[in-house]
């Protein structure tokens, strides 16, 4: 099966909880065949963003699109850069506690969001601290949100949770999976169990 196809949604699909096992069963067998991290989260933000942009019983048309699915990544997953212009002195606080902009499908977002103590601002800033997910019917009324996209009008962010071998203990917050739509109440609390479902397989499915 070529690749793209991954995103395809069969007719037969129509309710939300199918549709989110289909993503699920698709992923799974998408990442299976690697464990670098840019790769799979490459893979699962376009295999979950144009799943849903095929999905129109609920998403996918024209005003009530989702307009943006990525990831934001804690900052200490990057190794340091092996050669850099920049004087790390004179660079603007390189210390600091951020998620940085992942693999992501949609239009140009911000690069970087603060999460340092009493400067953290925003649903991904929140979900990631709180080690929980935001369900955000509507940007407009949630206190620091970020807009990204002026379009935006809800949100639904889930934090990347590591867990011990045996599956019980949270070992760290790795970043989140943020997806964002075009209509009010875009997201649900069957999409938010989805989300965290595909959120774990992600976390699980890669080398960090
Ligand atoms: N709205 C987010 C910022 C990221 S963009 O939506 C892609 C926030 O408030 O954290």
């Amino acid at each position: 099966m070529p690749h793209a196809d991954s995103s395809l949604v069969p007719e037969t699909i129509q309710s939300k909880a199918d549709f989110w096992a289909h993503v699920y069963t698709q992923l799974e067998l998408l990442l299976e065949l690697e464990r670098n991290w840019v790769t799979n989260l490459a893979n699962a933000s376009s295999v979950v963003y144009n799943s849903l942009l095929a999905f129109p019983s609920h998403f996918g048309t024209n005003e009530r699109a989702v307009n943006w699915c990525g990831f934001y990544l804690d900052s200490c997953l990057f190794p340091p850069p092996r050669i850099s212009r920049v004087d790390p002195i004179a660079s603007n606080n390189p210390q600091a506690s951020k998620l940085l902009l992942g693999p992501f499908c949609g239009k140009p977002a911000c690069q970087f969001i603060n999460t340092s103590p009493g400067k953290a601002r925003g649903v991904c800033a929140d979900a990631f601290l709180q080690q929980k997910t935001a369900l955000v019917p509507d940007v407009d009324l949630y206190p620091g949100h970020i807009a990204c996209d002026g379009d935006t009008k809800s949100e639904v962010v889930c934090p990347l949770i590591l867990k011990s071998n045996d599956g019980n203990a949270e070992i760290r917050v790795l970043g989140v999976l943020d997806l964002d739509c075009l209509a009010v109440g875009g997201f649900d609390e069957e999409d938010k169990k989805g989300l965290e479902r595909i959120a774990e397989l992600v976390v699980k499915s890669c080398d960090w």
